[in-house]
Parts: C-alpha cells; structure tokens; sequence
C-alpha cells in the first residue's frame, strides 16, 4: 500500500500507525485556512508571551498552526515559509508532555520520535516557560546546501527567521501566544531527539494560550528601547 493511502486510512481508523520506515506517525485533520483576523491586525497584536494557562491546544489548531509555519501551500510541494535556495532545510518537532513529533509537511503528518517530555530542556533557564502545553523546534539541516563555508549557517539563520515569524502571526490568528526563543538546553535536546551534527537547532516556540498577562512582560513593553 502507498505510505499516503496508508495514513489516509489510519486517519479514517483514528489509530496509530508504524510507517514503513518505523517511526508511529498520525496523520493531523486538515487545517482550517480561514483566518478570523486581517494579516495586518496580526502585526498589530503581535507579541512575545513568556506565561501560559493550561489549556490543551487541540489537534485541528495545531495542524492549522503548522500549516502556517511551513506547511505545503502549492501543488508543486512548496511552502507557506521560503528557503534558500529551496533547500527546505527547516524542519520543526512538536514538543508535548507526550513526546516530541516530527511535522511531514507533505503527509500533514507526525512522527514520533520519542516519548520523552523534553519541555524542561527547551525551557532550559527559563523554567516557567517548561508548562507551556506545546513548544515547536525548529531545525536546519545545513547538509541540504551545497556551500560548507559559513554561508549554509547564515541561510538556516534566514530561513528559520521566516518560519518563526509564520508561527508568531499565526498563533495570533488562532487566539494563542508564544515567543521566539534562542535559549535551549542544546546538548539535552540533541540527544533526546538523535540529531546528528548538521542538524542545527534554531530557535523554539513555546505555545499556548496566554495566562494573564505578567507583569514582567507588561514592565518590558513600556520600557521597550524606541
Ligand atoms: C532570534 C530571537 C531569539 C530570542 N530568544 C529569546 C529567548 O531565548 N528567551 C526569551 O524570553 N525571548 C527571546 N526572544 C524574544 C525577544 O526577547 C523579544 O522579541 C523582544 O524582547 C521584543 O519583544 P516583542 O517580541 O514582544 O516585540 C528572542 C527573539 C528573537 C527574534
């Protein structure tokens, strides 16, 4: 059976399913395109939340989410996010008390790739983030380009900017918050998830629904540098 009718029919199953090359994949609803807010409220509304309520995200407002960040919008395969070169070097793990998943852009799928809850080594320092319900990786992988002096770096760093911007307007669309984090427990998270040395981990998104907003965010945004 093809690997798509394969997920296709998991979906329709509603169960688990060990794809062909071993990892479980899940197979997301489809996302739900129509925005309720203009792009440009988006901008307006933009911000970076570091307090999260509880509240589960659920699958639909997550597949909707990661369509956004850089899920197919062609029929030619490409992406809501460029890449240099089209080298579609970014790809982004699905952090939960669950595990981590690996987002198949093409299958609108996750893999498994562990059970572990890694939330604690992508708050790293900032432990109060570790509660968010979801946090999304976003990781190059520098071997898709071609230059190995520097220049691979600085494409990752551009490309992964764009998928993090995608995911910071989306998430206001959708009622959510996050913020765009460099810190990381980088060794710990490298292990967890059996990256290999051109694998780069870029920045992560902690996501969920805002807590009230804190007053050390409220004391930031009237003292942001003009
Ligand atoms: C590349 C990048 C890395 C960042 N890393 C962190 C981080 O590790 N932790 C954090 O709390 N905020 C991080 N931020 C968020 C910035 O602190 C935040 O965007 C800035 O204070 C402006 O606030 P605003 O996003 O609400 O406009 C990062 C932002 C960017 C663009």
């Amino acid at each position: 059976m093809k690997k798509t009718a394969f997920l296709i029919l998991c979906t329709m199953m509603a169960v688990n399913c060990t794809a062909a090359d071993g990892g479980t994949s899940v197979k997301l609803p489809s996302p739900d395109k129509k925005a309720t807010m203009t792009l440009f409220e988006a901008l307006q509304n933009r911000r970076s939340v570091r307090e999260f309520s509880d509240k589960e995200i659920s699958r639909e407002t997550l597949s909707s989410l990661l369509w956004a960040a850089t899920g197919v919008n062609r029929e030619s395969g490409l992406l809501t996010a460029p890449t240099a070169v089209n080298a579609q070097d970014i790809s982004v793990y699905v952090a939960d008390k669950n595990g981590v998943s690996l987002y198949n852009p093409k299958e609108n799928s996750l893999k498994t790739i562990t059970k572990k809850d890694i939330r604690a080594d992508l708050a790293e320092r900032q432990k109060g983030m570790a509660n968010a319900p979801v946090f999304l990786l976003l990781v190059s992988d520098i071997s898709k380009f071609r230059w190995k002096d520097g220049t691979e770096k600085t494409f990752a760093a551009e490309d992964a900017g764009y998928v993090s911007q995608n995911i910071d307007l989306a998430v206001v669309a959708l009622g959510l918050a996050t913020v765009p984090r460099h810190m990381m427990d980088r060794d710990a998270v490298k292990k967890a998830l059996g990256l290999s040395d051109t694998q780069l981990m870029m920045l992560n998104h902690p996501v969920g629904y805002p807590a009230e907003e804190s007053s050390a965010d409220k004391k930031k945004e009237s003292g942001t540098k003009k």
